[in-house]
């Protein structure tokens, strides 16, 4: 799932030529793989995440790129004019002071460099069942979950990120966007993963189970009569620096 979304924001960026680029909040660096494969040698790729484990991890998987545990809380430790391109996945949302962010990703781009966020779209789960109203408070506790990993938490970070990069003098760009369909329910697919997650809301009780219980079976039988439908929607904004 991640890859197509991977390969969707390939194409905001030319293949073959030498870029310095940042990955905020790599993870695990799926996204910098893909793009060593693709931009020139030369290029210098860099990820910084603020899970020490998940960049050690990174580290012994992809020793060409220069993967840094750092944690952004106002400001990042690169020099002024530093990146060609600054990209970065579903991880804006963590970040308490979001304008700080945006201030920072302007000042460590060089000129005309380019910044790409995308973000899903939480309230945009879209799960096929005829117990609407269950279904749709389900959506809403997903979206307002902060999970304990996460230093704050939007659901509706995705649609906020043309707000967030445009129209501050910074940034002159455009969005996108990227849907997630899937017609399967089983372990690994995205819709499968999310509804089981929110088991742990169940065992704190903000879910009645009840309820939880209800929608499973409904999935299930969804699926056996190949019936079952789930989309989430990620918004891409796509800027360069002023
Ligand atoms: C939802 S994950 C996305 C990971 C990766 N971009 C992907 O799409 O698979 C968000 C990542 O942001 C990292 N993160 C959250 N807050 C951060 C911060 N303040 N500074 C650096 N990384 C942060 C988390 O550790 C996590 O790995």
């Amino acid at each position: 799932m991640k890859q197509l979304l991977n390969e969707k924001l390939l194409t905001f960026i030319d293949s073959d030529k030498e870029y310095t680029i940042l990955d905020f909040g790599c993870g695990s660096g799926e996204l910098l793989e893909t793009l060593s494969k693709v931009v020139s040698k030369n290029s210098k790729l860099i990820g910084i995440d603020t899970i020490a484990d998940v960049v050690k991890q990174a580290k012994i998987k992809l020793p060409k790129i220069d993967f840094r545990q750092e944690q952004f809380i106002n400001s990042f430790n690169f020099p002024n004019a530093s990146f060609d391109i600054v990209i970065s996945v579903d991880t804006f949302e963590c970040i308490i002071n979001k304008e700080s962010l945006v201030n920072e990703i302007h000042r460590i781009l060089k000129p005309n460099g380019k910044v790409i966020f995308a973000h899903w779209d939480w309230d945009t789960q879209v799960y096929n069942s005829m117990h609407k109203n269950i279904i749709r408070a389900f959506v809403a506790k997903f979206s307002d979950w902060q999970q304990p990993w996460m230093d704050s938490s939007d659901g509706l970070m995705g649609r906020k990120l043309w707000g967030q990069f445009q129209g501050k003098d910074k940034f002159q760009g455009h969005m996108d966007s990227f849907s997630l369909l899937e017609t399967e329910y089983k372990t690994g697919m995205y819709g499968y993963d999310r509804l089981h997650d929110l088991a742990s809301l169940v065992k704190k009780g903000d879910i009645n189970s009840k309820e939880y219980d209800l929608i499973l079976h409904e999935m299930k039988s969804l699926s056996i009569s190949e019936q079952y439908f789930y989309s989430l929607t990620s918004f891409i904004y796509c800027g360069t620096k002023i």
